[in-house]
């Protein structure tokens, strides 16, 4: 499975200390020293620190750690040899030129924003690799026939304005502009909340990108799942992004005394969004083709012991393997809810938030990918993406190219998702290799 380099992998990854980001100890004669990895280590942690919560890393859309966190990443970007600047929606945006300037680029990217109490790699990676790669060839002072971009997303959890991928949305020029009016939990409009970023809420459409000026979108992002490591595989080649349903839900019944209304005679919403949510786990739980679905986020109002809930809000993440199976799965949840709403005379709002179909990667991205695997030495696995990526909306511009990089134990959205520094360099020296050997496809 593995070709020449295995020894060196293998040793590689019991010598280092993945936490430390200390350069690799090598015996004698070894060859690699792990210096993209030692690198990349090093900066997921510097931008893990840049965080709105304490003891968490947290950073939303448009928050003033997102700005800093840019600024951070536009210095790398600069000190790789790059031009950058943040564009009409707050995406951190690097240019490498070609052997001329002004030739169409190989766009390289993931997110820098992160769910709440995030881990460390779900995005950045992605990001700072892609820096790497451009400061590798920057320091051999190589030129390619085509320019690199490396692009940050400033929104692809969509954490704070349920919609989501909205970096890249803008990018692809799909960005809706009815979701500048749409509030977060405090309140404040995405308009406001551009204009606070030091951005035109006006202007958003100068972030569209032209698919004359992309010859492909390439990401490199954590697997977050246990794939990888089964397979005992650092790197993979991802064959399809899975599509996504996100809904927000409202049920409103009557507030009233915990004390004084008899049980039959309640209008309980959380009781209802109870009811709802065991429908939508007993549905995922009982079918066999993978379909999965998340209550993430519930909000019960007015949210003391002592009176019943009049109005609960709550948020539904639906996904499967085939958009005809996500979206049969969909249609069956919103009629069970609907019942239980009826049954339980609660007024209902439901609204589908998010809906993005599975993106395929193209086939002459996935080859190439491949070919960049073995030659590392590694067998090029494919699998698939239950996660959603920038590249479900990139693929309106682009072909795109993912490849996976093994995680820990599966662990994502959460802080203990982490990658081991000789995988990261694994990730960084296939992606090197991709850039370096990429050429247009014809026609
Ligand atoms: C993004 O991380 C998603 O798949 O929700
Ligand atoms: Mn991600
Ligand atoms: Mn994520």
């Amino acid at each position: 499975m593995f070709a020449g380099t295995e020894l060196v992998s293998i040793v590689v990854r019991t010598a280092v200390s993945a936490e430390d980001g200390k350069l690799a100890e090598m015996g004698a004669g070894t060859v690699h020293d792990a210096s993209l990895g030692n690198e990349i280590v090093r900066r997921i942690n510097e931008l893990g620190a840049i965080s709105e919560e304490p003891e968490k890393l947290t950073r939303i859309f448009l928050s003033k750690e997102l700005r800093q966190a840019a600024d951070l990443i536009m210095g790398w970007m600069r000190e790789a040899g790059m031009s950058a600047h943040l564009d009409a929606i707050g995406n951190v945006c690097g240019r490498y030129e070609g052997v001329r300037p002004g030739m169409p680029c190989l766009m390289l990217g993931s997110h820098y924003d992160t769910v709440r109490d995030a881990g460390k790699w779900d995005g950045p990676l992605g990001v700072i690799t892609a820096i790497s790669c451009v400061a590798d060839l920057n320091r051999r002072g190589k030129r390619l026939p085509f320019a690199i971009e490396v692009i940050g997303f400033a929104d692809e959890e969509g954490v704070r304005f349920a919609s989501t991928l909205l970096g890249s949305r803008a990018v692809a020029g799909t960005f809706d502009e009815s979701v500048l009016n749409t509030r977060d939990r405090d309140g404040v409009s995405m308009r406001e909340a551009l204009v606070q970023f030091g951005l035109d809420p006006d202007h958003v459409g100068a972030a569209a990108r032209a698919r004359r000026e992309l010859l492909a979108y390439l990401e490199l992002h954590i697997e977050q799942g246990p794939v990888l490591e089964a397979q005992n595989l650092p790197v993979g080649v991802v064959t399809a992004i899975a599509g996504a349903t996100r809904l927000a839900a409202r049920l409103t019944g009557m507030a009233g005394h915990a004390g004084t209304v008899p049980m039959a005679l309640r209008r309980d919403a959380l009781a209802g969004a109870a009811e709802c949510i065991n429908a939508i786990e007993q549905l995922c739980r009982t079918d066999e083709g993978g379909l999965v679905g998340t209550v993430g986020y519930i909000q019960a109002r007015p949210g003391a012991t002592n009176v019943i809930p009049g109005e609960v809000s709550f948020t539904i993440d639906m996904r499967a393997p085939t958009d005809m199976h996500r979206k049969r799965a969909v249609a069956d949840v919103v009629r069970q809810i609907e019942a239980i709403a009826k049954r339980r005379q609660l007024a209902l709002q439901l609204d589908v938030t998010h809906e993005n179909r599975t993106a395929p990667c193209a086939a002459w991205l996935k080859q190439r990918i491949a070919q960049g695997i073995e030659a590392e030495g590694f067998s090029a696995f494919e699998l698939p993406s239950g996660a959603g990526h920038d590249g479900m909306a990139m693929i309106d511009i682009a072909d795109v190219g993912m490849i996976f990089v093994r995680c820990r134990g599966g662990i994502s959205h959460h802080p203990d998702e982490h990658v081991e520094l000789t995988d990261a360099d694994a990730g960084a020296r296939v992606l090197l290799r991709v850039i370096e050997n990429f050429r247009p496809r014809k026609g």
